[in-house]
């Protein structure tokens, strides 16, 4: 287990990364910074080793504050592991002209972690150091509905692959390939409700084998054994992926007609409750897991 570290994690109050907490927490000697919008509503009281911090790391301002206050709370000791886990998705057609929704999208999911490695890599400045970040495995293989997450999280994962070819020997850089991920994004992703995609992993346990793969040094974790089959298996037999990529856009195709017979009332009552829905279901998984911790540590 990773344990006397100082740790900064965002993304910390939902969905992977509250269980990458929940895990990393039981290490009473690891000190966390943990950031998120919410982080001090949804954190608070968690762990007396886990510091909330309410902020938004889509902008250079947003992650400086992050390393300040990292620098504050661990008392000017370097970060040992920085885990970039923070980002959302929108499930949508993409038939709209909006640059500032793009660019919404890429300002989270691929210029902060981006920018979170120039920064890292200076406040190391030659020391030991960890960078984790959750790419997607829509990063490898695009979806229909997911065309502008996909590609910030292309974006992402190219940008890893190339920073590796550079990167200063005292980096380890560790990137997470989740597949669907029964989480808060699935609500964010679109206020009206839609089919996942095939498969879905539960949080907890794509949590276990990201801080598994932190802890034994690994370059990549793919947490769901069938991605990297189906990876194999459409290299060799393309048609699968024809497909699996068929299947997929039935699903968007059911949800399109979902919304044409919607009426304008229902979709702006079904925007006015995810927000509630969200930070609902988020005290409920915080609130589970302090009761799981009290009653192991009763044990
Ligand atoms: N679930 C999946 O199917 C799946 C699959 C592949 C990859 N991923 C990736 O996994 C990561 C975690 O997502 P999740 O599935 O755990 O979703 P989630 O339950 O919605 O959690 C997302 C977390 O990120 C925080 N966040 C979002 N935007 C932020 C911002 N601008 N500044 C600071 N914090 C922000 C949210 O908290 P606040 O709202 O309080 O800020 C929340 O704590 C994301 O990078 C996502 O793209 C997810």
């Amino acid at each position: 287990m990773i344990h006397n570290k100082t740790i900064v994690l965002t993304g910390a109050s939902s969905g992977i990364g509250f269980q990458v907490l929940r895990l990393l927490s039981q290490s009473s000697d690891n000190k966390i910074l943990a950031v998120s919008r919410h982080a001090e509503q949804l954190l608070k009281n968690f762990a007396d080793n886990v510091i909330p911090f309410n902020m938004d790391i889509s902008s250079k301002e947003g992650v400086d504050a992050v390393f300040e206050k990292a620098n504050e709370v661990f008392e000017g000791k370097k970060i040992d592991l920085f885990y970039a886990n923070a980002g959302f998705p929108y499930y949508e057609e993409f038939n709209y002209e909006d640059w500032d929704r793009v660019e919404t999208m890429f300002k989270t999911n691929t210029f902060s972690p981006i920018y979170t490695y120039a920064k890292y890599i200076h406040h190391l400045d030659g020391r030991d150091g960890i960078l984790a970040i959750t790419v997607s495995a829509i990063g490898q293989m695009a979806m229909p509905g997911y065309a502008i997450y996909s590609s910030s999280k292309f974006a992402t994962h190219g940008f890893q692959e190339a920073i590796r070819l550079e990167a200063p020997k005292n980096l380890q850089i560790t990137c997470l390939y989740p597949v669907a991920t029964d989480t808060n994004f699935f609500r964010v992703a679109n206020p009206v409700s839609f089919e996942k995609p095939f498969p879905v992993q539960q949080p907890d346990v794509v949590a276990r084998k990201m801080v598994a793969g932190i802890e034994s040094g690994k370059k990549f974790v793919s947490p769901s054994p069938l991605f990297g089959l189906s990876k194999v298996l459409m290299g060799v037999c393309p048609p699968v992926r024809t497909v699996y990529w068929g299947l997929e856009t039935a699903k968007l195709n059911r949800f399109k007609e979902k919304l044409r017979n919607m009426s304008k009332e229902d979709l702006e009552a079904a925007a006015q409750k995810i927000g509630k829905d969200i930070i609902e279901k988020s005290v409920e998984a915080v609130e589970k897991s302090k009761e799981a911790i009290e009653a192991a540590l009763k044990k």
